[in-house]
């Protein structure tokens, strides 16, 4: 793992670079792209999770009663971005079984860029818990922004965000809208293009996990 923007981590683990090459390619299928992205998500999670708070509780063991470290506090919420988002879900779900889930519903408008919200559900009280937003995709950082305001304005304060690429311009987006949200991400590539999508990326995240065009 290594940092070199404030409040972003990239992930340089050979198994994570690894399987985002094999992502890429034009030739990988729905079916394995989406094991793929749920594998992805899984081992960025477990880093991104490592701050996760700890309290003390009695457990017995078949010879003593000890006191050992549980996870503490309100339960973990992780809001997928519709629809890719929802690729991330079950990678992180396998990690900690008992999260919540919320859903954000946002489009990129196909000339604009711009986000459009048609869904909103969150889990209550979102104030208590660290939230994890998951999109495979920070392109210009739209989504993204979109979707932490929206959080934030129901209450949510503990944000992080986990993308498996991004581009240069989301990241500077995300720094200065959200300075306080951690960002998580499995590589950083070379620029947008004209219809800001990710280059060399991987095309359209949603179309690829849901096989749709
Ligand atoms: C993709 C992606 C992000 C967004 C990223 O979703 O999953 O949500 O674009 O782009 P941005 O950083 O420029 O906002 P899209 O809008 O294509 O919707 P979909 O997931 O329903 O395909
Ligand atoms: N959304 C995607 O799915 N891919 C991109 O490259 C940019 C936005």
């Amino acid at each position: 793992m290594y940092q070199s923007y404030e409040n972003v981590t990239v992930f340089d683990h050979p198994l994570i670079q690894h399987k985002i090459s094999m992502l890429r390619s034009k030739e990988t299928g729905t079916n394995e792209f989406r094991k793929l992205v749920e594998e992805i998500a899984m081992l960025m999670g477990y880093e991104a999770l490592r701050d996760l708070p700890l309290e003390d509780v009695e457990i017995e063991t078949p010879l003593e009663t000890c006191l050992s470290p549980m996870i503490s506090g309100k339960k973990l919420a992780i809001v997928p971005i519709l629809r890719a988002g929802l690729g991330m879900v079950s990678g992180i779900l396998a990690l900690v079984p008992t999260a919540k889930v919320g859903h954000i519903g946002l489009y990129r408008d196909h000339d604009t860029h711009e986000p459009h919200e048609y869904y909103c559900k969150l889990p209550s009280p979102i104030e208590l818990r660290t939230i994890v937003v998951l999109d495979p995709m920070l392109a210009t950082g739209g989504s993204a922004v979109a979707a932490v305001n929206f959080i934030k304005k129901h209450g949510g304060r503990n944000i992080k965000f986990m993308s498996i690429i991004a581009a240069p311009e989301g990241i500077e987006r995300m720094q200065k809208e959200h300075p306080d949200v951690e960002v998580y991400c499995g590589h950083v590539d070379r620029c947008l293009n004209e219809n800001a999508y990710i280059c060399p990326g991987l095309g359209d995240a949603g179309d690829r996990i849901f096989g749709t065009k």
